[in-house]
């Protein structure tokens, strides 16, 4: 049940029958400020104006022609033009009873009835290096999305594109065959730490020594085509890797588990037929040891054309293993939807990919492909965020680093937590802060880091919302649950409650939205407004102490739903909450 919805198809309706034409969309927003309506009809004008009748006059008709019985309590228009609907109380108190039975006590759960395989690509990480902050934000915006899609009832497919087949195995292997001279049996001691470093300084060497970077692109084939010994490191370093980003997923609450790996390698065996194809169908052609595709649009940075290169040397290239890739997931995955949380410098990269799999006839028109960006991570100089050093900073020691800074806030509002608890909790506040932040800002925007706000029980914060979820949490205690869940009825008796009934209400068109545009953020900004309604009317009104039964039980109940519904909001995005703090 969507409110905004409800309006629309009224003020459709009313327009109708007063004969008024309509050939655009009704637009009908909820109001910042109450007192001028719950609701208003916002392009009234524009109705108006294509209709050349006086606005004033096609709200007159509206107001006169609407079906307002129950739903509307009052219905006028405002200067400069505006219609402003007030819902009634009869109509909120229903709503809430249904919405009490059929989703709160039944443990929330909503089946669109559009339901859609989406695919989604977050995460993603390079098996050369272990994650750093560069995937924080797609690892996390992309796990919520998740649980938010699974939540409103699609069928979800999590891909975790892991970058296990690219030039970096090439340099790895090289390094150690050329300039260790590393035997086989020797490959047991590697470390992820010293993968991290040969992969840098064979990057380093490469760049000055054309000799060596010839040698990694032959190793790079040779893995490609399943040379024993560069095959055995390759696997090692995989392995090393997942284990390790493995630990991470769990820390930071993420769901994605080994079976959501679908990598790179995963498409070889896709490879060669494609290629075949592709040239088959005029669309790549071969040339100096290259595979390429030139297409009319393509352009370099120079504005010159220029063609897309699928494979060099032997080795295939990250633009081939991705049309493989949107393939399988068209054909096999049977997607309708592809949503990639992925860096935005690869815009033009996606865009060829997708280009090809067109014309190719790999994917069809119909499948919605959409490429999440998101904005980066600045320090307090607006600079992006790094060391000291300059070097990039670990996933794994931001982490730490969270869950540290959270332990001595604890501490200093109780030193005598016990110690399994103040771990516990630690974890939940430190991480649950650093995710929050993360996700509770706009998605497409750059943002400052900075711990201060992070950690802070003021604002738009997780601590803000867990602190306020705990505060429900010592008002209901055992037997008021009970209580409120025999007690059938359901009564307002002030405007405080009117707008926090009508809050609870838009929890399905926040998350309806959140859903269409892949963006965290709105629930984020939902929840957060909940709480502060929450706790300015807890502020206000006595909720226990009430000597009128009935209305304690109206806010016992809306306390009761508030909770309900700042826990499920939480949860989706991927934070955990605490009974007490
Ligand atoms: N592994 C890539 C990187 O680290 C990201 C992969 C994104 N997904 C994709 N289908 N290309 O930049």
């Amino acid at each position: 049940m969507k409110i905004s919805s409800i309006l629309k198809k009224k003020i459709k309706k009313s327009l109708i029958k007063s004969k008024i034409k309509i050939n655009q969309k009704i637009i009908i927003q909820k109001n910042k400020n109450d007192k001028n309506g719950h609701y208003q009809l916002n392009n009234l004008y524009s109705i108006s104006n294509i209709n050349k009748i006086d606005p004033k006059i096609v709200s007159q008709k509206i107001i006169k022609n609407i079906n307002s019985k129950y739903m509307i309590k009052k219905i006028n228009f405002s200067k400069p033009c505006f219609v402003n609907i007030f819902l009634s109380s009869l109509w909120i108190e229903t709503t809430i009873k249904k919405f009490f039975f059929n989703k709160i006590k039944k443990n929330f759960k909503y089946c669109t009835k559009k339901r859609k395989n989406v695919v989604i690509d977050y995460s993603s990480p390079n098996m050369a290096k272990s994650m750093h902050v560069g995937h924080l934000r797609s690892t996390i915006i992309g796990d919520s999305t998740a649980r938010i899609m699974e939540f409103y009832g699609h069928n979800v497919i999590r891909c975790n594109h892991i970058g296990d087949w690219g030039t970096q195995f090439g340099m790895i292997i090289a390094y150690l065959k050329i300039i260790k001279k590393e035997k086989l049996s020797n490959i047991k001691k590697l470390s992820i730490e010293r993968i991290e470093k040969i992969y840098c300084q064979a990057k380093k060497i490469s760049l000055k020594n054309k000799k060596f970077l010839k040698k990694t692109e032959k190793y790079t084939a040779k893995l490609q085509q399943n040379d024993k010994y560069c095959y055995k490191i390759w696997k090692k370093i995989i392995k090393l890797n997942i284990k390790e980003n493995k630990k991470i997923y769990k820390l930071l609450n993420i769901t994605l588990k080994n079976k959501h790996i679908i990598g790179e390698s995963f498409y070889k065996k896709m490879l060669p037929n494609i290629m075949k194809d592709l040239i088959k169908k005029k669309i790549a052609v071969e040339k100096d040891q290259k595979i390429i595709v030139l297409l009319k649009n393509i352009k370099n940075r120079q504005g010159k054309s220029m063609g897309v290169i699928l494979k060099k040397n032997g080795s295939f290239l990250y633009s081939a293993i991705d049309i493989a890739c949107m393939k399988y997931r068209y054909q096999i995955l049977k997607a309708n939807i592809i949503l990639y949380y992925v860096d935005s410098r690869q815009k033009q990269h996606l865009k060829q990919v997708y280009k090809i799999s067109k014309i190719a006839g790999y994917i069809s028109k119909k499948v919605k492909i959409k490429h999440n960006i998101f904005g980066i991570m600045l320090n307090k100089q607006n600079k992006p965020f790094q060391t000291r050093s300059g070097n990039t900073i670990k996933l794994s020691n931001l982490i730490q680093e969270s869950i540290i800074r959270a332990k001595k806030i604890i501490l200093k509002k109780n030193n005598q937590i016990k110690k399994k608890k103040l771990l516990q909790l630690s974890k939940t506040i430190g991480i649950g802060a650093l995710k929050y932040f993360d996700l509770s800002k706009n998605r497409i925007t750059n943002y400052v880091f900075n711990w201060k706000n992070i950690l802070s029980f003021e604002g738009n914060t997780s601590l803000y919302i867990q602190y306020t979820y705990t505060r429900i949490m010592s008002i209901l205690k055992k037997d008021h649950k009970n209580l409120i869940k025999l007690n059938n009825s359901f009564k307002i008796y002030n405007n405080s409650e009117t707008l926090l009934c009508i809050k609870i209400l838009q929890f399905k068109e926040i998350l309806s939205q959140s859903v269409k545009k892949g963006e965290p953020h709105l629930i984020c900004n939902y929840i957060y407004e909940l709480s502060s309604q929450y706790s300015s009317f807890y502020e206000k009104y006595n909720i226990l102490n009430t000597k009128n039964k009935k209305k304690c039980i109206t806010r016992l109940k809306i306390s009761y739903i508030i909770s309900k519904i700042l826990k499920i909001g939480l949860k989706i995005l991927g934070i955990k909450v605490t009974k007490s703090m």
